[in-house]
C-alpha cells in the first residue's frame, strides 16, 4: 500500500462518538466487542478501509456503512477489526491431553459416523492441522479412527482463503517438530515467502480430510449438520460480551456428540453450563 493511500485516513479526525458508531456496526454483525475507547487501534484498523475506498474522513466511512444494505462493507470492517493470531500446537496441553488420553476416551464405546474435529474460529488453520496431525499419526500406527474429518470455520473470508491454501512460511511452522514436519509438510521448490524463505504446504492426505467454511459463531447460519467429537473454541470468546459468549458456547456445544470434547483458550475458562461438564480447566465434555 502506498504512503499516499494511507495519508487521508491518517489525517481525518476520529472522535470517540464516531469510533463507537463505526464499531457498533461490526458488533451487530459479528457479536465481537471492540473497545471503541481504543481510538488508536480503531483509527489504524478502520483507516485501512478508508484508504481502500479512497475516503478522507471517518464520517464519510460511516455514511458508506449506513448505505451498505448488502452488508458487503460491514464484512470488510469486521475483517479489519478482528485479530487472527494463532500457531501450530498453540496451548500444547490440549494436544498433549488428546494424545495421552483424550482420543482413547473418545473412541471408547463410540459407534458409527465419521470422527469429526471442528476448529470453530480456525484463523489460518494451524489449530485444525495440528489436531489432524495427531489423528493421522494414530492412523499411521493403526489405532486411530479410520473415518475422520477436519472442519474449520471462521468469520473472515480472507483468512479462510489462507487456511484453504494450507501454505505456511517458515516462521509460522516453528511449533511443528522436525519429525512431524517431515511427515506432514511439503517444501515448495519454487515458492518463497517475502523474506526469501521456503513456503511449506500441508501434505495432501491431511488436506483431503479438511474443509473450511465462513461461519459466524453467533448464529452458525449455513453450517451443514454434523456431530463433532472435538471442538476447538479457543481465543475467540474474549471478543464477545457475556450474552454473545453464552450464545456461542451453546451453539458450539450443541454441535458436539454426547461425550464430545470442547476446548476453550487458557484465558477463557467457562462457568457452569447445562450441556457441559469440566474434565480439566478449559477442557469440557458434552453430557
Ligand atoms: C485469535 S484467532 C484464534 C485462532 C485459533 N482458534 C487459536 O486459538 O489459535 C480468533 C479468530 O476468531 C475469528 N472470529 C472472530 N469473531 C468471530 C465470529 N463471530 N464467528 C467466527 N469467527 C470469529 C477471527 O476471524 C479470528 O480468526
Amino acid at each position: 500500500m502506498s504512503s499516499q493511500s494511507i495519508m487521508p485516513a491518517a489525517q481525518s479526525e476520529l472522535t470517540p462518538d464516531l469510533a463507537r458508531a463505526i464499531v457498533a456496526r461490526a458488533e451487530q454483525i459479528s457479536g465481537i466487542r471492540i473497545d471503541a475507547g481504543k481510538l488508536e487501534f480503531v483509527r489504524l484498523r478502520v483507516g485501512r478501509r478508508l484508504a481502500a475506498l479512497s475516503l478522507d474522513s471517518f464520517e464519510g466511512y460511516l455514511q458508506v456503512l449506513s448505505r451498505d444494505s448488502a452488508g458487503e462493507e460491514v464484512r470488510h470492517l469486521v475483517e479489519a477489526l478482528t485479530t487472527h493470531t494463532t500457531s501450530f500446537f498453540r496451548e500444547h496441553r490440549h494436544y498433549d491431553w488428546l494424545e495421552q488420553e483424550g482420543i482413547d476416551r473418545l473412541l471408547e464405546g463410540r459407534d458409527r459416523g465419521p470422527f469429526v474435529v471442528w476448529s470453530a474460529a480456525a484463523s489460518i488453520g494451524a489449530e485444525l492441522w495440528s489436531a489432524g496431525m495427531i489423528l493421522a499419526e494414530r492412523n499411521d500406527k493403526g489405532h486411530g479412527p479410520t473415518d475422520w474429518q477436519l472442519i474449520g470455520t471462521d468469520i473472515s473470508e480472507r483468512i479462510l482463503q489462507r487456511a484453504t491454501a494450507a501454505t505456511f512460511a517458515e516462521d509460522e511452522i516453528t511449533g511443528i517438530t522436525p519429525s512431524r514436519a517431515a511427515r506432514f509438510l511439503l517444501r515448495s521448490r519454487k515458492l518463497r515467502d517475502r523474506n526469501g524463505c521456503p513456503i511449506y504446504r500441508i501434505a495432501p492426505d491431511l488436506r483431503a480430510r479438511a474443509r473450511f467454511q465462513r461461519v459466524n459463531l453467533q448464529d452458525l447460519k449455513g453450517l451443514a449438520p454434523f456431530s463433532a467429537d472435538i471442538a476447538f473454541l479457543r481465543n475467540v470468546l474474549i471478543y464477545f460480551d457475556e450474552d454473545g459468549r453464552n450464545r456461542v458456547v451453546s451453539n458450539v456445544a450443541g454441535r458436539l456428540r454426547p461425550g464430545g470434547i470442547l476446548f476453550t483458550g487458557h484465558a477463557e475458562p467457562l462457568g457452569p453450563h447445562p450441556m457441559l461438564e469440566t474434565v480439566r480447566p478449559t477442557i469440557y465434555r458434552k453430557v
